[in-house]
């Protein structure tokens, strides 16, 4: 039987095209921004560091991201002209109101709320709200809600600085050639009795390195850390023993990356068991999650649908409860 999950990583070709299709015209009533902040927990905050390297790079402005689970010690700081984002696909995670709890109302008075459901406690407190288009997630584990959140804000981020986006109008064709190219059900038997595995990717890819850990916590109860291939040589390569899941997300053109190469070289030579999410074929790795070649600002939205679909493979193949995770709930409203 198909799972919620497979079916949810399944819809997001069409759901994407929907998000390309969103007129969003909403936001020309957004006054010019100075510099963004944006606040979200889990698969969302890592949605928010994606966005932080899309304005930075498309509006070059400052842009802060918040994980609103841990702002013990920490608030945020009043800017001004300043457009407050806040990212929640159930719109009623209790973390992001006691963050925003002791903001002023001049902080409040620019708030975007992105949400996929309707009539939420987001929407009383933004002055605008966009809805993701995903339709009801019914499996624990985000997928298409981030894949939507991820379009939207590079959406906004290419409007607010009135770039030109047709690079993105074949979006929905290449997160469907994903689908069908990436093959995992060798890669997730290879990696089913391991207890830890390690996902890298640097820059723009770093925070879906992040999200792929989570979707394999989540649904595979294997310990995943996600780290910068550079953090990784600073200490965590000590981990690394013959056999350690390594999982590499490079960039295109990676082989001919001297820097990047000699990493993973090292990384093999500890005896990991290297996986590459890459457009390239290489002798470096042991197995690839092929992706298409894509625009640089499109790759963190390609490179995720391997990790789900890995995530949801080696979950089935463990056997477990792919929908309904022990100890999880779809949303933490309290
Ligand atoms: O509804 P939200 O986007 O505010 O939820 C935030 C997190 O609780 C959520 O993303 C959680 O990490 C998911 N289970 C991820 O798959």
């Amino acid at each position: 039987m198909s799972s919620e999950m497979l079916k949810n990583i399944l819809e997001q070709p069409e759901i994407a095209q929907r998000c390309l299709d969103m007129d969003l015209s909403l936001l020309e009533s957004l006054k010019n921004p100075d510099s963004f902040q944006l606040l979200a927990c889990g698969s969302s905050y890592h949605a928010a560091l994606v966005a932080q390297f899309w304005f930075e790079h498309l509006t070059g402005k400052l842009t802060m991201v918040f994980d609103a689970a841990n702002m013990v010690d920490r608030q945020i700081r009043q800017e001004k002209n300043n457009l407050l984002i806040l990212l929640s696909q159930s719109g009623t995670t209790a973390d992001i109101f006691k963050a925003v709890e002791s903001i002023s109302p001049a902080q409040k008075s620019q708030t975007l709320g992105i949400t996929n459901r309707s009539n939420t406690p987001l929407h009383k407190f933004c002055t605008q709200t966009i809805q993701t288009p995903a339709g009801e997630e019914l499996a624990v584990a985000a997928t298409k809600s981030f894949t939507s959140q991820l379009i939207l804000l590079l959406k906004l981020g290419l409007s607010i600085n009135s770039v030109k986006d047709s690079f993105i109008e074949s979006l929905s064709e290449q997160i469907s050639d994903t689908i069908e190219s990436c093959k995992t059900s060798i890669i997730a038997t290879n990696i089913l009795s391991k207890n830890r595995l390690i996902i890298l990717g640097d820059g723009i890819n770093y925070p879906i390195a992040l999200e792929g850990s989570l979707k394999m916590k989540e649904t595979t109860y294997i310990s995943s850390e996600g780290s910068s291939l550079g953090t990784f040589m600073h200490g965590p390569i000590a981990i690394i023993e013959p056999g350690f899941p390594v999982i590499a997300i490079v960039k295109k053109g990676f082989s001919k990356n001297a820097e990047t190469l000699k990493k993973l070289e090292r990384l093999k030579a500890y005896g990991a068991y290297l996986v590459g999410v890459s457009s390239e074929t290489h002798d470096i790795f042991d197995q690839v999650l092929q992706v298409p070649e894509t625009n640089d600002l499109l790759a963190p939205i390609i490179n995720v649908i391997p990790l789900q679909l890995l995530a949801h493979e080696i979950a089935k193949q463990r056997g477990l409860d792919i929908d309904r995770p022990r100890n999880l709930t779809k949303s933490i409203d309290q």
